[in-house]
């Protein structure tokens, strides 16, 4: 008796399991872009510490705003998909990434080699150029100024980097923080005599704050500090998703989102 019982759950666990991977492989196969009736949700990883690409305007709501979630959610509509937004650290975006705890990323997040390695990226969908921020008081003007100073950067940025390649040629001391807005804080405080933060960024810091001043830093590639979606290496969405942005690029779509987000005058 025990033992036809036993027989009967075992072959109910085997239906059930069959039954579980018959559905992910349908979901599997939605991830071509096809479209169907019940709408399907992505999980999109972001540091919302970032105006106007991802940030939580907290006078009004607790929810993520900006830039990168318009994109994502005109994007993935598109293509038969919800977004569902999660606020992680910017360093902790690609394990997530890697964990599968998120489907994609867009975090103003720069495509480097070494990001690479371990996700895909869709092509480039807005270009920055690094700032050096700093108290308006403070008499920085270029970046031999910087000599002997405290710079802070945003931990696993690319600025992180940036400020690395200043210390080779100007004796700084860096100091790296995980939110944006701790950055100017600390700038506020006098812990910190300057930031390196995204030309777009900083801008929109300058606007509520009077200040903070800064400038751009000359590079000769201009596309250093590009931003583009991330996708866990071999995801079926990179191409989905970048068929539908560059369609977006073309039909003028992304330039309105330029000049709801960023102003007019880019
Ligand atoms: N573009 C820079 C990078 O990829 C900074 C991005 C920071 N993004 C953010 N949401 N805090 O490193």
């Amino acid at each position: 008796m025990k033992k036809w019982l036993s027989l009967i759950m075992m072959s109910m666990l085997v239906i059930g399991m069959l039954a579980a991977c018959g559905t992910s492989d349908d979901s599997a196969n939605g991830a071509e872009g096809e479209k169907t009736e019940d709408k399907k949700v992505l999980k999109m990883g972001t540091s919302a510490d970032y105006p106007p690409f991802e940030y939580i305007d907290t006078a009004k709501s607790d929810e993520i705003i900006g830039f990168d979630v318009d994109l994502a959610k005109a994007i993935a509509k598109e293509l038969g998909y919800e977004v569902e937004v999660q606020d992680i650290d910017f360093n902790g975006l690609i394990p997530a990434i890697q964990a599968g705890k998120v489907d994609f990323v867009l975090a103003g997040m720069t495509p480097t080699e070494e990001r690479k390695q371990n996700v895909d990226f869709s092509d480039v969908y807005y270009e920055a150029k690094h700032m050096i921020v700093t108290p308006k008081d403070s008499g920085i003007k270029t970046l031999e100024d910087l000599k002997g100073k405290t710079v802070g950067v945003q931990v696993g940025s690319i600025q992180e980097g940036k400020a690395e390649e200043i210390k080779e040629q100007v004796d700084i001391k860096i100091e790296n923080r995980n939110r944006i807005p701790e950055l100017v804080q600390e700038m506020k405080s006098g812990r910190f005599d300057a930031a390196i933060i995204e030309d777009t960024v900083a801008k929109g810091f300058f606007e509520q704050d009077k200040e903070m001043t800064g400038f751009v830093i000359e590079d000769e590639n201009q596309e250093e500090a590009g931003s583009a979606i991330a996708f866990p290496k071999g995801s079926e969405l990179t191409k989905d998703f970048n068929r539908v942005l560059n369609e977006m690029k073309e039909n003028g779509e992304v330039d309105k989102l330029i000049v709801k987000w960023f102003g007019g005058e880019q």
